[in-house]
């Protein structure tokens, strides 16, 4: 969903905010836009349709000079993409100039009451609405920035994050916000505010999160909060240390960041594991505050996500319901809002987001709360809005990730998930001493485990030759290997644009054997030894209709003479297969997408952070 920065300093506004936009991109790039103010009574706009480095070619030809500006890179909610929704959008006499995330749901009757007094209107989005909203309280009432954008809080129903500059206020940019992330920096002699902290990392680390129906200003020494009232609360914010590097945020020896954060799981993976043990190998919740004897209390684990955190729910589940003997529900958090079941008060609902800022999994996190449900929130993002409003957070230390489809989040929250069930088995009394250590122990080997994959990473980019002209790619899988195939499946689509469904393998027989034929290619997952020689006649029964079979199996078993071709991980304990899994999965995705000439890293009409419903 859109990115917003805004810089104002000493140094040239326009260099900063192109650099902070190239890093939100991942956020929204169908259109972008900044605004600078060259001097008091001048703001310069240059907007351009398509990705930021269009802005960037624009601009260059352009002298823009100013040390304060807004920008925003957008992904469009109303109005198609083009250079006149393009944000930054202005009142008519550029009295304000603003940048917006998120969606004015009653965009509609604002504008009819501003076509009342009339304003008009150049663009279709809701962004231009909210801005003359803004300017018609400023001019009606007389009363000041503060004032002016929070009435027009008032009015607006839905979700932002707005930067704005007022052209009586040419010294500082003012921002609000109710549901969509913003957060604020502060430098010497300058200040910044930005949708997500990679767009500040290269000038600082330290943070501000505005809150919802907060709004304030920057200014090049000096920052303000202020409520709803209007009243400074400046005094009561904190400022929060992130602990990314800046660099990385940069792409390094890669091509793009997605391979760069397929390559980054060992170590994350590990960094991960080693947060949730302490120095004698022991399985630590406590310093995050779930102590054994909650633990112990709990009777039933809820699970809410979107996307590929879902899929993780989905193979933690099962591993809670193996190995605890209590009983896991996983709920797609978009749909958990319209379910009406009863809520068991002993259970704890994991929330999982890598972003922490997902709509539709923080309205489940509101959900669980409105019961009395505790909340633990797996996430990656310190100080984002999920982890605010959980009663514990399980950070995940993948470190920024950029590339819109995700891969080093995900595997990072199957770790927290793997040692959450352990340590909820084994204060419930359902593991001993023994199948504890011998639990942790198989974890401990994943990262390695994952190097050994990455290092036959050619295999797999000659494999992805064998997707790049297919329609239709069939994932099939059995238990947890299913759970993983759901993810394998959405990764593909997202970044190839190739068709592809996931299905439980013993479904096929219940009606999608009819869509296999000779065009059709079926990933069958197989590590789970239980289930191999039933995962063996489904491969039989795609084979037998003419379908492809590309077999993946742990090196212990071996079914190449079933398939036309396999991929082989490491064997590990069948619990935490979709650890290796997932990697050349990952990979293939990856080379076909490079395949098919799509950029990985932006696919189309998607953006990394979801903050609409
Ligand atoms: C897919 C992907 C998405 C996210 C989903 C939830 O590759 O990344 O499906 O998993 O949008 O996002 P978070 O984890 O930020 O809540």
């Amino acid at each position: 969903m859109c990115g917003i920065v805004g810089y104002i300093g000493n140094n040239n506004a326009k260099d900063v905010l192109l650099e902070g936009l190239k890093r939100l991109e991942y956020r929204g790039y169908d259109s972008a836009g900044i605004a600078v103010r060259c001097d008091s009574s001048l703001v310069e706009i240059v907007k351009s349709e398509g990705k930021i480095d269009n802005l960037v070619k624009k601009i260059s030809s352009l002298n823009i000079n100013g040390t304060k500006g807004i920008g925003h890179s957008r992904w469009s909610t109303h109005g198609k993409p083009s250079e006149i929704n393009a944000h930054p959008h202005h009142s008519d006499d550029y009295n304000v100039v603003g940048v917006h995330n998120g969606i004015i749901e009653n965009y509609q009757e604002l504008k009819e009451k501003l076509l009342r007094h009339d304003y008009s209107f150049y663009s279709e989005t809701d962004t231009e609405v909210l801005i003359k909203l803004i300017d018609y309280y400023y001019k009606k009432y007389n009363i000041g920035p503060v004032d002016a954008i929070n009435k027009a809080i008032v009015r607006s129903r839905g979700s932002f994050a707005l930067a704005l500059m007022f052209k009586d206020y040419s010294d500082q940019i003012w921002f609000a916000k109710k549901g969509s992330p913003l957060i604020i920096a502060k430098g010497e002699g300058e200040s910044f505010l930005a949708s997500d902290v990679p767009a500040l990392l290269s000038y600082t680390n330290k943070v501000y999160y505005v809150d919802d129906f907060e709004c304030g200003s920057i200014s090049k020494n000096e920052i303000k909060f202020y409520d709803l009232n209007g009243d400074d609360i400046t005094d009561t914010k904190k400022l929060v240390s992130i602990d990314w590097e800046a660099d990385s945020v940069n792409k390094g020896i890669y091509p793009y960041y997605m391979i760069k954060e397929i390559h980054e799981q060992p170590e994350a993976i590990k960094e991960t594991i080693n947060a949730y043990l302490d120095k004698n190998n022991n399985i630590d919740f406590l310093h995050i505050g779930i102590s054994e004897k909650y633990l112990k209390s709990l009777d039933e684990i809820y699970i809410y996500a979107c996307g590929s955190a879902y899929h993780v729910g989905l193979v933690g589940a099962q591993i809670i319901e193996n190995i605890t003997g209590i009983n896991a529900r996983v709920e797609l958090a978009s749909e958990f809002k319209y379910r009406n079941y009863h809520m068991n008060p002993n259970a704890l609902a994991i929330i999982i987001s890598q972003s922490g800022e997902t709509k539709d999994t923080y309205e489940a996190l509101l959900k669980c709360k409105e019961s009395n449900i505790k909340t633990l929130a797996i996430c990656n993002v310190k100080g984002s809005t999920i982890t605010r409003d959980a009663d514990f957070t399980a950070l995940t230390y993948a470190g920024p990730e950029i590339a819109v489809a995700t891969t080093k989040a995900y595997s990072c929250q199957l770790v927290v998930l793997y040692l959450f069930s352990i340590a909820l088995a084994f204060s419930k009394g359902q593991i001993d001493i023994s199948r504890y250590r011998s639990l942790i122990e198989d974890i401990s080997t994943i990262p390695q485990k994952i190097e050994s994959i990455l290092n036959n990473e050619s295999t797999i980019q000659s494999l992805a030759q064998r997707l790049v002209n297919k329609k239709d790619v069939f994932f099939i899988g059995r238990g947890i290997d299913y759970a993983l195939s759901m993810e394998a499946s959405l990764k593909l689509k997202e970044i190839s644009y190739i068709h592809s469904d996931s299905y439980a393998a013993g479904e096929l027989k219940h009606g999608t054997l009819s869509l296999i034929d000779e065009s059709v290619m079926v990933i069958a997952i197989l590590t789970q030894p239980d289930l191999f020689e039933k995962m063996v006649s489904n491969i039989v029964e795609v084979k037998s209709r003419g379908g492809k079979v590309i077999s993946l199996t742990t090196d212990n078993f071996n079914v190449q003479v079933k398939s036309d071709y396999n991929i082989t991980i490491p064997t590990i304990n069948p619990l935490f297969t979709p650890s290796l899994s997932i990697i050349p999965l990952q990979l293939l995705a990856y080379y076909t997408s490079i395949g098919k000439g799509i950029d990985p890293d932006k696919p189309k009409n998607l953006a990394k952070s979801v903050t609409v419903e």
